[in-house]
């Protein structure tokens, strides 16, 4: 954004470096299985009430919503609705990769007077001769990172492209700066100001946009968007497949706590250590769960039963114990009896499957991949192959 200097967006680099992946304290972070503490995975399908949902249409009208806004109430916030004033300009269209993508840069102004943007950065199907499916996803380090710097690895555009899809991505800092320090920079600085709404709100609020983009753009079939993030930015895309039902498939990479992860096993990072190091990441309410797993009102298989019928892709790493790999399949594996209300089969298998072996038979599809905490070609080929069958008829 305009308002944003250089020397902010470095040092904004450097705490986010620091940060990330460094567990606050060795010694109480829980690895051993034998040591999850025994826990109730809350049920999704029992209204705050008490009464169970006995159909489809009342899990859409009712139980979902009611699910949505206490997260919003009690871990991410509130994202507030589109501006008045967005609208969208062309900056530049090349065609790239030997001529089979065309990428481009499109300007979202978040206000009639042009003061506040961000850009987004678009690969597509060259000579498409339908409305393309599309992904869309926050990226870490900036758009020009994802074609020539260090995010090149996370955006496998040319393989995605030939997939068939579109992939559209914007900029983490560019919406809201990801530091404890520098919570009045970003886009809650001058929109919905006041608002109790964390970063990963924004950047949520932000896919949106990409969203709202997409319905502008004949080439895409904004029907058939997939919202996919890593890491942090898997709770923020699982966050805006909750809050904005037209997002057609969630994928939710490497999220672990506060993503996919079962918050009330406690492995790896539990809520003390997320709440009190990134606390920007949240509203202010969620601060009272540190050390309360048990006490916040659902776990996050209930966010992700949100999504339901709508496809859901969650996948994990073998070496990345901190985002707690079998808590993010349990999440998965429970949803079954939400996405049965719908007539749909959730996981394909009752037993998490071996590394590198994907089960994806079902609505919700799931594989842990042998490696480290990262979003890789493997990763993306399975994403590909499962919004393939779902999105692609
Ligand atoms: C830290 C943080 C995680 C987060 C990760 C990331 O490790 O504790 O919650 O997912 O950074 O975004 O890479």
């Amino acid at each position: 954004m305009k308002f944003r200097s250089l020397f902010f967006a470095l040092s904004t680099a450097c705490v986010a470096a620091l940060l990330a992946g460094v567990p606050a304290s060795a010694q109480e972070t829980n690895y051993d299985e034998s040591k999850v503490p025994s826990y109730v995975l809350p049920d999704p399908l029992v209204m705050n009430n008490g009464k169970a949902v006995k159909s489809a249409r009342q899990w859409t009208r009712k139980r979902a919503p009611e699910i949505v806004e206490t997260f919003a109430d009690q871990m991410y916030g509130h994202i507030p609705a589109r501006p008045e004033g967005l609208h969208f300009k062309l900056l530049s269209k090349e065609t790239v990769y030997g001529g089979i993508a065309e990428r481009k840069v499109v300007r979202a102004f978040l206000d009639k007077g042009e003061e506040h943007w961000f850009d987004i950065l678009i690969h597509l199907p060259a000579g498409a001769t339908k409305p393309v499916p599309a992904f869309a996803g926050i990226n870490f380090y900036g758009n020009e990172a994802t074609i020539t710097g260090r995010s090149i690895g996370s955006w496998p555009y040319e393989y995605i492209v030939k997939s068939g899809f579109c992939v559209a991505t914007a900029w983490r800092d560019e919406i809201e700066p990801d530091d404890p320090k520098n919570t009045d920079k970003g886009v809650r600085s001058w929109y919905n100001k006041g608002g109790d709404w964390g970063a990963i709100s924004a950047w949520a609020w932000a896919l949106s946009r990409i969203l709202d983009y997409f319905e502008t753009d004949p080439a895409v079939d904004a029907s058939k968007v997939a919202v996919i993030g890593h890491s942090r930015l898997g709770k923020t895309a699982m966050w805006a497949g909750a809050c904005d039902p037209r997002f057609a498939l969630v994928v939710s990479n490497d999220s672990g706590c506060c993503g996919a992860a079962i918050s009330r096993r406690a492995f790896g990072e539990t809520f003390e250590v997320i709440a009190s190091r990134f606390p920007h990441w949240f509203c202010k309410n969620f601060q009272k769960y540190k050390g309360r797993e048990n006490d916040f009102p659902g776990d996050q298989n209930c966010l992700a039963a949100t999504f339901a019928p709508r496809p859901f892709y969650v996948a994990s790493a073998t070496e990345d114990q901190w985002a707690d790999p079998k808590g993010e399949w349990i999440c998965a594996k429970s949803l079954t009896p939400v996405y049965a209300l719908f007539g749909k089969k959730g996981l394909g298998k009752d037993t998490m499957p071996a590394p590198d072996t994907p089960d994806m038979d079902g609505s919700v599809g799931y594989h842990i991949r042998t490696g480290g905490h990262a979003l890789s070609d493997y990763d993306w080929q399975n994403y590909l192959a499962f919004a393939k069958r779902h999105l692609v008829k």
